[in-house]
């Protein structure tokens, strides 16, 4: 790195995913493609939230497959560890801390407000754990303990996001500049993609009918078959319109991955049928995905080295946390060891 470079402190930008079973074409597009091309202006640090999928219960087999096949799939997008850190969550013993002593600095009455809480305490009725509860605190440490400037999130966190702004100002209220206050923000709307058969609602892997979404990691076959699925209208025209909530969602999903502008969409199939079109969407997402099948193939039969990226990258979330732990429990008055 050039001298010139250092001294202007590169921004920050930390974010998290949590190891959740398959990623889908819609994690895909509207999350995990936008950290990419952030490596290249900013200080990135991106973690995998194995702490925070605890809130729900977990089958341990499968958890632990998830966290492998999750952070495999990860690199395989390109997360680039020359420029940026990619860690495990629990491998960082300071998240776990800070939690802790964020929790008393949260307000029992700021959780009861959390949407999130409240949709998964109903969802979830026989689990109502505390953790589910103080989840945003668990958060609000990932963030604050690398002084991060800014958090690419989806609009379902950005309540969170409010929480730790909040949080930090508290504390720093109290007892002087201890963590910077992040910014958040939302990759361009585009990129929101909608179940395949029901086009008025978020594509989503808890979806009972699996042809509703891709997995990122589905075969050619079974993308091209779940397209052609794909749920339309009966006027046959390739043109983005209210009311055409399937057309527009394909027609938004082509132009992610094409980059193509709806008007250039729409010229492309004048005069051709719906079917020529989801052809087209599924061919376009199979070429796109299938670079990453081939990586991620590659890493996750790779146990030593996936150990090797996830080690490095902890030892120094290590460090950078530690920092700002001890000089946020000097200032509450604990005794630093
Ligand atoms: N709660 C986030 C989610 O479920 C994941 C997450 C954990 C996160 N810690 C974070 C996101 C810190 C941004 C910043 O999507």
């Amino acid at each position: 790195m050039q001298q010139t470079e250092t001294k202007e402190r590169k921004k920050v930008i930390f974010s998290a995913i949590q190891p959740t079973g398959t990623f889908t074409l819609g994690n895909y597009l509207g999350a995990i493609r936008n950290w990419i091309p952030l490596q290249e202006e900013f200080n990135c640090i991106y973690a995998l939230a194995d702490l925070h999928a605890i809130t729900v219960r977990q089958d341990p087999k499968k958890f632990r497959e998830n966290i492998y096949e999750a952070y495999a799939l990860l690199l395989a997008c390109g997360i680039d560890l020359e420029k940026s850190l990619f860690f495990i969550q629990s491998h960082v013993s300071t998240h776990a801390q800070a939690a802790w002593l964020l929790n008393c600095y949260t307000q029992f009455g700021e959780l009861s407000r959390m949407t999130q809480f409240k949709d998964k305490s109903a969802r979830h009725t026989d689990n109502i754990n505390a953790g589910l509860f103080t989840y945003p605190s668990l958060m609000a440490g990932d963030i604050l303990l690398y002084q991060a400037d800014m958090v690419p999130v989806g609009a379902d966190q950005m309540q969170h996001l409010e929480l730790t702004r909040n949080i930090a100002e508290r504390f720093n209220g109290i007892y002087g500049n201890v963590f910077k206050v992040p910014e958040g923000f939302t990759p361009k709307v585009g990129a929101r993609v909608k179940s395949l058969q029901d086009p008025t609602k978020k594509m989503s892997k808890s979806d009972e009918n699996a042809n509703s979404y891709i997995a990122i990691l589905d075969k050619p076959e079974v993308i091209m078959k779940k397209f052609r699925r794909a749920v339309t209208d009966s006027e046959a025209c390739v043109r983005y319109a209210e009311g055409k909530d399937g057309i527009n969602n394909l027609m938004g999903i082509y132009s992610a991955v094409t980059g193509k502008s709806n008007a250039e969409i729409e010229q492309e199939f004048d005069g051709k049928g719906y079917g020529d079109f989801k052809t087209a969407v599924g061919e376009a997402v199979v070429e796109e995905l299938r670079p990453i099948q081939e990586k991620f193939g590659k890493y996750i039969q790779d146990k030593a080295y996936l150990k090797e990226c996830y080690e490095k990258s902890a030892e120094i979330a290590r460090k950078i946390s530690q920092r700002t732990l001890d000089k946020a429990m000097k200032k509450i008055g604990f005794v630093l060891k």
